[in-house]
């Protein structure tokens, strides 16, 4: 069966550079797997992978379209897939099995895939998670999961707090650390459906909803964090969020870096680290895991999908927009370029999955 994915030339904006194609299916070899790709996510990094401004891109791949060999770059580096063939020297996986991708762009945005065998992790489908749950494991909970259990020695009844709260690894930030009893304080923009905002954020476990205004200076934070020791702070904003966060650190406090919404440098207040000896570290989820063998990456997975399930961690705020089968190539760029554009201007919260069918009719 055909392929279609959705792919980029040369770097550059996603609405403008991102098109749609449809290829052969590439054949499998005794140790590959070919898999079809259920559900597929956009999270930030992939804009930037796109853009041309992230750590890594996906490798060049030669394709036949129309008759015509291309090289094209694959982006998508999550999603849930399900596997379609094995090849005969393949013994951990069978067809119908639920995996996600641990190999670093696997290009997810694609109807399907030809990887190796430890290109991917099995998740079981009877643990009870959801399609959606797991097509959004690997990124933000298993991140939320990692910082949360890696740098501090974090015990029920302590606080955190971070900042861009709303956002995915923030829902799930709060549902992991609720999970076990620990306390957090978020920031958020302010909207004017703050309250709104505010809810969800409670009903998925956050003590704390403020905005960055209600800590913009110190006597505001300090009334924030009254007598709680706050020992961890996650940031993924950088600029003036950084700043904001940093006021409602406790001494020895660890401030993790984990993203850069704001794509700014962070502002650190030399007298805040100095006098209250904050420990400023990095974190990347992708970094972690190629430096991890599958076994512990597989391990890691059992636990997280096993809190989640425990946890009845719920799925992040999403729509799933689907890239029919039906339509040619030109009619799937134009939808694709629509989606783009609107993850330019920002979903609120909404995290956009892909789901790339089969193209019917190649
Ligand atoms: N290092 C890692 O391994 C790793 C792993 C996972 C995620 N991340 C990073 O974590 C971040 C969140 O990812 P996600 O998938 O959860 O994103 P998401 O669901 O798309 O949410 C994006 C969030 O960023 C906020 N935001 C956007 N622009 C902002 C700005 N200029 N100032 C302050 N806040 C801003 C949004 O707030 P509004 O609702 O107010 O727009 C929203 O809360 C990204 O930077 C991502 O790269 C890093």
């Amino acid at each position: 069966m055909a392929v279609r994915a959705i792919v980029y030339e040369r770097n550059g904006d996603p609405a403008s550079v991102l098109r749609t194609v449809t290829f052969p299916p590439e054949p499998l070899s005794r140790k590959s797997i070919r898999v079809k790709v259920l559900l597929s996510l956009v999270n930030p990094s992939d804009l930037h992978v796109v853009h041309g401004s992230y750590a890594i891109q996906p490798d060049p791949r030669e394709v036949d379209v129309n008759g015509k060999r291309k090289t094209v770059y694959l982006p998508g580096n999550e999603g849930l897939g399900e596997i379609a063939e094995v090849g005969p020297d393949v013994e951990s996986l069978k067809s119908g099995d639920w995996v996600v991708f641990s190999k670093s762009q696997s290009g997810t945005w694609s109807s399907g895939q030809v990887l190796e065998e430890d290109d991917v992790i099995k998740i079981d489908e009877g643990s009870g998670i959801s399609a959606v749950t797991a097509a959004t494991l690997t990124v933000n909970p298993a991140t939320a999961y990692k910082m949360l259990t890696s740098f501090v020695d974090l015990k029920p009844g302590d606080w955190i707090a971070q900042n861009a709260a709303n956002s995915s690894a923030g829902q799930a930030v709060i549902q992991l650390a609720s999970a076990r009893g620990i306390h957090t304080i978020n920031l958020i923009r302010k909207k004017d459906d703050f309250a709104k905002t505010e809810r969800l954020l409670k009903d998925l476990g956050a003590d704390v909803v403020l905005t960055y205004d209600d800590v913009a200076d110190d006597e505001r934070a300090r009334e924030v964090v009254g007598d709680k020791e706050v020992r961890l702070l996650l940031d993924c904003v950088g600029g003036q969020g950084t700043k904001d966060t940093l006021r409602l650190a406790s001494k020895g406090s660890h401030l993790v870096v984990y993203g850069s919404m704001a794509q700014e440098d962070l502002r650190l207040p030399p007298f805040l680290l100095i006098f209250k000896d904050i420990h400023v570290r990095g974190f990347w989820r992708t970094g972690w895991f190629n430096s991890s063998t599958l076994e512990e990456r597989s391990k890691f997975l059992d636990e997280l999908v096993q809190v989640m399930v425990n946890s009845k961690f719920k799925e992040p705020v999403h729509e799933i927009v689907k890239i029919e089968g039906t339509l040619s190539d030109e009619e799937a760029t134009g939808k694709v370029q629509e989606i783009f554009e609107r993850v330019n201007k920002g979903t609120g919260g909404t995290k956009i999955i892909l789901e790339v069918e089969t193209p019917r009719g190649f």
